[in-house]
């Protein structure tokens, strides 16, 4: 099977209802980004972070995956699919995508303060546990803190995805305005010889050479494109 790897951003979950950052009346519009999503704000003000994450992990119950996310799912059936995203959401399992990484945390899940990726300590929230208080400590006993990656912290898992568009005959670069590192650089471990698609209603700056199909859509009906384009191939 033909190894096809997906780096999705938040515009693959636009049409659920979940804001992007950037565009227009996104969250970045609205919240000062280092001050909810930086290492620096949380130790400023935990308490303003983990209520900002609080109210989009409820955000969650209101939500679900749309035709972009199912189709990401469905293209298990003809390739060998990893999804890379860097999205917190859980819209990409819920679709009934297996191999996912996030490579900017999980908003279902919280961690420790004091060693986020100590997975001793990394816990998955049901529902009714979605608001974290503070004074909810995790198991060393540190504040309890959502598992995101913020600005000015590593990104354990982009050695793993890294790995996987080193394989990719087909990449497709979905809903990112490929502005965020390393995530953006990793159309450049994706061999040459790769088709190489990008599904966005926009024009996204990407620094390459490279061939890029750019399928000007929406992630659903630009799904449905892709889908055509790549059983033509
Ligand atoms: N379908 C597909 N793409 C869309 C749609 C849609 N319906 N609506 C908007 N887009 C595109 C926008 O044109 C833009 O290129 O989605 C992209 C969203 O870009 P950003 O808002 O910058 O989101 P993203 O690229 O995921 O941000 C990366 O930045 O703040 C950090 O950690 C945060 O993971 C996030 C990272």
């Amino acid at each position: 099977m033909k190894k096809l790897v997906i780096l999705s951003g938040a515009g693959i979950s636009a049409e659920s209802g979940i804001s992007t950052f950037r565009d227009a009346g996104g969250l970045w519009d609205k919240y000062p980004v280092m001050q909810v999503a930086s290492i620096e704000g949380y130790e400023a003000d935990p308490e303003l972070v983990i209520n900002f994450y609080n109210e989009r992990r409820k955000q969650l119950l209101d939500v679900k995956p749309n035709q972009g996310h199912v189709l990401c799912a469905e293209l298990e059936k003809y390739f060998d699919v990893t999804v890379v995203t860097q999205n917190v959401d859980n819209l990409h399992e819920r679709a009934g995508s297996h191999n996912i990484i996030h490579l900017h945390g999980e908003l279902t899940k919280v961690c420790s303060s004091y060693n986020p990726n100590n997975p001793k300590y990394i816990k998955e929230l049901k529902p009714e546990e979605f608001e974290v208080k503070m004074g909810d400590k995790a198991g060393d006993g540190s504040q309890l803190r959502p598992f995101i990656v913020w600005f000015g912290e590593d990104v354990p898992r982009i050695a793993d995805a890294a790995y996987e568009a080193e394989k990719a005959d087909i990449f497709v670069i979905i809903g990112t305005s490929m502005n965020v590192y390393p995530a953006a650089g990793l159309l450049n471990y994706v061999p040459y010889n790769a088709e190489v698609y990008l599904i966005d209603p926009k024009d996204v700056y990407i620094d390459t050479e490279r061939k890029i199909t750019h399928i000007k859509k929406g992630a659903s009906e630009g799904m449905k494109e892709l889908m055509r384009l790549i059983a033509e191939g």
